[in-house]
């Protein structure tokens, strides 16, 4: 099958792990895949920046609205950022044009989710955003597909990477609420504009489309009651230590018998509990729901490689639904040898 064209709009924490990981990675994602995966055009705003990769073969727009607009593509990622501006016009452009978008904006999904998912449908355009809520975590592929028939009565969980890891460390390590952010900036898991981790937007936002996929609402990030970590000092996190409760930022939406209800606040939470364990930058989601009961999952939240790895699980989920793609082994790609089994004694 003939390769699957990529554009890259946005080379920073993300866009650039996941230029990396498809080029290490370009012949064991071409069997999986069916076809190979090229990138072939690339856009940031600082063209001259080494971003650690080589960019030979990859056409540069001036801007991602132009690589949306112009670029020899069949998918548009979005790894800009921002709920307006270039992200949106370029992501809103490529569906109009029918290419398949992903995204990992979530700041975006929430303030327009819908009114690009009706474009996609409309175009035949398939908008995979996996990697917008809890990093490398499968939520969405979970909520989506796996809980198809369930009927869920709750979702909440640790969604915010940078504040985890800001309450982890204070606790841990006694250092400041500033350290801790800066730490947390260093590695690359907060936004562009950290007021949206520590505020709780960023949670707010990621609690929204998962509402709506859990119930069936409207998106609505804006009517979520909303408190952040601002205010958690290491006193309120010793004085809850002794009490036998850790704080964690949580992002909780349940049904009650008024509606679905959304709240996102730091929350006292037992210390024996699983989410209590949940350290640093890791997140954890769980959702309940009749079928099958309590599922909790939980993995790395945020990061250029977490991330990217979501990223590249949309974009092969694409590759593999094109047509002419081989079809993927039902129980995987037989090319390692096993190693003999070595009975004990
Ligand atoms: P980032 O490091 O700040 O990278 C943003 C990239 O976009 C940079 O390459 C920047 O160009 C480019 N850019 C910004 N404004 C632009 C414009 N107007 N025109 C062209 N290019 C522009 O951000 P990131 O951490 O990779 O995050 C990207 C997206 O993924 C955001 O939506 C974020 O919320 C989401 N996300 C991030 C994480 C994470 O852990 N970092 C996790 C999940 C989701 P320059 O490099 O030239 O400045
Ligand atoms: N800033 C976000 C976080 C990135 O810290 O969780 C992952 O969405």
């Amino acid at each position: 099958a003939d390769a699957l064209k990529v554009g890259i709009a946005g080379l920073g924490t993300v866009g650039a792990s996941l230029v990396k990981i498809i080029q290490t990675r370009a012949n064991e994602l071409a069997v999986t895949c069916g076809r190979a995966i090229e990138i072939t055009a690339v856009t940031a705003r600082d063209r001259n920046r080494d971003r650690g990769f080589d960019m030979s073969g990859m056409a540069w727009f001036e801007t991602p609205e132009k690589l949306a607009a112009e670029a020899d593509i069949d998918v548009f990622v979005e790894l800009v950022g921002g709920a307006t501006g270039a992200a949106a016009d370029s992501v809103k452009i490529a569906l109009e044009r029918g290419l398949h978008v992903v995204t990992a904006n979530k700041a975006l999904l929430a303030a327009s989710g819908v009114e690009l998912a009706t474009i996609a449908e409309e175009k035949g355009a398939l908008l995979n955003f996996e990697a917008a809520v809890a990093g490398g975590i499968p939520v969405i592929k979970a909520l989506r597909e796996s809980l198809t028939g369930n009927t869920v009565s709750r979702v909440y969980g640790i969604m915010n990477g940078t504040c985890n890891y800001i309450l982890t460390k204070m606790e841990k390590e006694g250092l400041s609420f500033a350290e801790c952010l800066k730490e947390a900036q260093r590695l690359g898991y907060a936004e562009a504009d950290p007021a949206f981790d520590i505020e709780g937007n960023d949670t707010a936002h990621k609690l929204s489309i998962l509402t709506t996929l859990a119930f069936g609402t409207k998106i609505a990030a804006d009517e979520i009651y909303l408190e952040g970590i601002t205010n958690i000092s290491i006193d309120d996190i010793l004085a809850a230590a002794d009490l036998g409760y850790r704080i964690k930022l949580l992002g909780v939406a349940q049904r009650t018998e008024s509606g679905i209800e959304q709240r996102v606040h730091p929350t006292m939470v037992p210390h024996d509990s699983v989410i209590a364990q949940v350290d640093g930058v890791t997140n954890a989601v769980a959702i309940e729901s009749d079928i099958l009961g309590e599922l909790l999952m939980v993995g790395p939240g945020a990061g250029g490689n977490a991330t990217a790895s979501a990223v590249l699980g949309d974009i092969a989920d694409i590759a593999k639904s094109q047509p002419g793609a081989q079809r993927v082994p039902v129980l995987g790609t037989p090319a390692l040898a096993l190693a003999p089994y070595q009975k004990a004694r």
